[in-house]
């Protein structure tokens, strides 16, 4: 069998660190389960916007289209506005490759401690829309610097969407605890809210075994502190899910540690992988950034390939690293730097 080839995209700031980690882990584990893995390293990034006016090639997506995988680690950087990264690079990766789940597994290890004062049991998963709802570029400005200045920026949710993120949402909950959240706001949001409710229901009627519910999201923000152990798979809007996984990051003690999917799980496109935090400016080039957000991703990207074992394998081995004190970084309280902590995941899968 030829190798499965992965493009990866370092991207900026710490991006370049945690994906060396992710990619010395993803040796590694290869090694060990004999997973044959080719990469090709593409430099797209702010650097590039600034050299040459574009965040990647005008063919990068046809490029990128080759690929079984994107390993992608951070973009932005102060000097390029974050619209313009975003916009250059990630959306339209996540819309022209139908990547519209954006998963989020949330758990708090063992060794690491959560700011809420219940360090309960969290383990769950934040399932969001990622390619229409609230980011949607239909809208406009007029009269501008006029005192009548306006924006209007529509909000797009179809029946077609929003069945695919819930019927996601459901399969994913029966293979795990059988029971998922739906974000809502159908209170104050009429039109669009009240449809995701809707479409929402009729799709869960083909999953009796699934217990489900729906919460608005300024409750289910409050929840999400106050109860985090009661989630099991939380189903939102762009926006809404955007939000929340955040928020879920920093209940599980550190946005360090949190990794993201970006799936088309047609699998007829490439799907793209990438911790939750961004470019981190502030601590870019010390070499303390927290590896493991970028190592869970590439898990995430080894199951997606059909390698369960091996990231099952590589979870483990953050399970060992996180739950020692000289092993973790300094966002989690620790001394260790990012080359220490990839060394002993390393170690803890040979
Ligand atoms: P950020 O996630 O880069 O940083 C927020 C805070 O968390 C900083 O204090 C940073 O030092 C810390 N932090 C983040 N990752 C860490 C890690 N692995 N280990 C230890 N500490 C870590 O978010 P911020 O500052 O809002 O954005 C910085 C740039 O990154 C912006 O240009 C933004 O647009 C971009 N960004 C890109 C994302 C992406 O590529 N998916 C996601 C979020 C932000
Ligand atoms: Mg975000």
């Amino acid at each position: 069998m030829s190798p499965q080839k992965i493009a990866v995209i370092p991207g900026d700031g710490i991006g370049g660190e945690v994906t060396t980690s992710a990619r010395a882990v993803l040796d590694a584990v290869a090694a060990k389960h004999e997973i044959e893995l080719g990469y090709t390293e593409f430099d797209w990034s702010c650097e590039r916007y600034v050299e040459v006016g574009s965040m990647m090639p005008d063919d990068g997506l046809e490029t990128l289209s080759q690929f079984d995988a994107i390993l992608l680690g951070a973009v932005g950087w102060p000097g390029v506005a974050d619209h313009v990264s975003l916009w250059g690079l990630l959306i339209p990766i996540r819309r022209a490759f139908r990547q519209y789940v954006n998963l989020r597994p949330i758990r708090l290890f063992p060794g690491v401690t959560g700011p809420l004062r219940s360090d309960a049991d969290l383990d769950f998963v934040v399932v969001r829309e990622n390619v229409e709802g609230e980011y949607s570029e239909i809208g406009g400005r007029m009269n501008r610097g006029l005192p009548e200045e306006l924006a209007v920026q529509e909000s797009v949710f179809t029946r077609a969407g929003v069945s695919r993120i819930a019927d996601y949402a459901f399969e994913l909950a029966r293979t795990r605890r059988n029971y998922v959240t739906s974000a809502t706001k159908s209170n104050g949001i009429v039109h669009t809210l009240p449809f995701w409710d809707e479409v929402v229901a009729e799709r869960a009627a083909n999953y009796p075994q699934v217990q489900w519910d729906s919460e608005h999201i300024d409750a289910l923000a409050a929840k999400f502190v106050l109860q985090p152990q009661r989630f099991d798979v939380v189903v939102g809007s762009n926006l809404f899910g955007d939000i929340l996984s955040d928020l879920a990051a920093a209940v599980a003690g550190s946005i360090g540690i949190a990794p993201s999917a970006n799936l088309d799980p047609t699998k007829q496109h490439p799907s793209m992988f990438e911790p939750v935090h961004g470019s981190a400016p502030d601590i870019a080039g010390r070499g303390i950034a927290n590896p493991v957000g970028a190592v869970w991703s590439a898990a995430l990207m080894l199951s997606h390939l059909g390698h369960g074992a091996a990231a099952d394998d590589v979870v483990s081995a953050m399970e060992a690293t996180l739950a020692e004190p000289g092993t973790r970084t300094a966002d989690l309280g620790g001394t260790a730097s990012t080359q220490q902590v990839t060394a002993a995941l390393v170690a803890a899968l040979n």
